[in-house]
């Protein structure tokens, strides 16, 4: 089950045109399996409805009246206990204001006075109000006392403005969720290194040697060490996707650039996943100048790449770092006997192997199937998203570093 599943969520949706992007955050935080209470303001209501957020969230949601309705006076009290995660998204001027100041006046607002979970805040307002001395003070007010403030953006504004006030987009702000429950997690502390992508190797400025990985899989390792609140630095190589919040991103093009970077940052790893696709082959000699197709069909001499884990393994040796190294194989046949080799060649602790050849597991898809090699044996998972893949791959990091304390 997913780390995610069943943690409670508040989100307090204020009076900004920004709110009906909030809908759409409630949603997202209800498809990863988080509870979400929704407590709308007396303004949010004039741009959205509880029931607009009733209907995505599955859970009822909250306005004022119901602070002096059947649950009595303690509404807000209960609420702001269950929340492991208060999220104010839009945060208007005047609710920034009046959070800075413990004004506590409706429901929203008394319940953050009253709990004792941390704060996010997602300030939307017409540019002028975000720069207004009042405004600059009162979030920083806010930012000293730990409350985690994401945006404003800058763009076009409801007012026709170009300036700074939209509201950070409701996938973004759904990462700065994920990073903060993350808090709590058992990798806290830990530093996980993820290799993702395949690898370019120049053929001359234009042309490149590359492969066919998409980078899902390691994406979503990643994405799944910040949920368990590991540092994480992502070792990318060019991808269409964008990066989890809360991973340091280093992106490189070739395999050569990819080990520079793996070791230098496997030295401080407690964890490393190799998922990357890296080229094992690259042009001996890359032409400073275009190839000109006139000269006729080029002949590409090639050198063998470095292997990565083999220079990380020479590094653990002295260094004792990465604590735990995983290995992925993909593979066309012979997949178990192919992986367990794999696994004693390359000196890693897990071997996270898949069979390209199926369909729904291997390249661009977002499902993936795999077995789980390592010296005792091994694991045969189901078919299910790479985000589970990736889950599922940290629960046994999770456990072989438990092992080692
Ligand atoms: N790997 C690496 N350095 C390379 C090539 C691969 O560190 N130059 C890593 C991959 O990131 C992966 C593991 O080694 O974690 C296995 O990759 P794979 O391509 O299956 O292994 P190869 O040794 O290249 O074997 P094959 O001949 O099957 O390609």
């Amino acid at each position: 089950m997913s780390v995610l599943a069943g943690k409670r969520v508040l989100l307090g949706v204020t009076g900004s045109i920004a709110s009906y992007k909030a809908v759409e955050l409630a949603s997202t935080l209800t498809q990863l399996g988080l509870e979400v209470d929704v407590v709308l303001t007396r303004g949010a209501r004039q741009f959205v409805s509880a029931l607009t957020f009733q209907s995505v969230t599955g859970q009822r949601a909250y306005v004022d009246e119901d602070l002096w309705g059947a649950e009595g006076h303690v509404l807000h009290i209960g609420l702001g206990k269950a929340a492991e995660l208060i999220v104010v998204a839009p945060a208007t001027a005047n609710t920034l204001a009046k959070l800075a100041s413990g004004t506590a006046d409706n429901l929203l607002t008394l319940t953050a006075l009253a709990s004792e979970a941390p704060l996010l805040v997602a300030p939307a307002m017409d540019g002028g109000m975000f720069e207004h001395p009042a405004t600059q003070v009162n979030l920083a007010l806010l930012k000293e006392r730990g409350v985690e403030i994401v945006g404003p953006e800058s763009g076009h504004l409801a007012s026709g403005l170009e300036a700074i006030g939209r509201m950070t987009e409701p996938a973004r702000l759904a990462g700065h969720v994920r990073k903060l429950l993350g808090r709590s997690g058992p990798l806290v502390g830990q530093t996980v290194v993820v290799s993702a992508g395949g690898t370019q190797e120049a053929i001359d400025p234009v042309r490149v040697i590359a492969n066919r990985s998409s980078g899902k899989q390691g994406y979503a390792l990643a994405q799944a060490a910040i949920d368990l609140g590991a540092e994480v630095v992502l070792v990318s190589g060019p991808t269409a996707l964008v990066s989890s919040v809360g991973a340091q991103l280093v992106s490189v093009t070739s395999g050569r650039e990819m080990k520079a970077e793996v070791v230098k940052a496997a030295r401080k790893a407690d964890a490393l996943l190799m998922a990357a696709a890296v080229a094992d082959f690259r042009p001996t000699r890359a032409a400073k100048e275009k190839i000109k197709r006139v000269e006729g069909a080029p002949k590409v001499a090639l050198t063998a790449n470095p292997d990565i884990l083999e220079a990380v393994s020479e590094g653990r040796k002295k260094f004792g770092k990465p604590r735990v190294v995983v290995g992925f194989a993909a593979e066309s046949e012979n997949l178990l006997e192919n992986a367990a080799g794999k696994l004693r060649a390359k000196d890693v602790d897990l071997m996270v192997a898949n069979d390209i050849s199926a369909a729904a597991a291997g390249f661009e898809v977002d499902t993936n199937q795999v077995v789980l090699v390592d010296a005792g044996g091994h694991e045969e998972l189901p078919l299910m998203s790479k985000a589970e893949v990736g889950e599922r791959v940290l629960a046994r990091v999770v456990e072989m570093l438990e092992k080692l304390k």
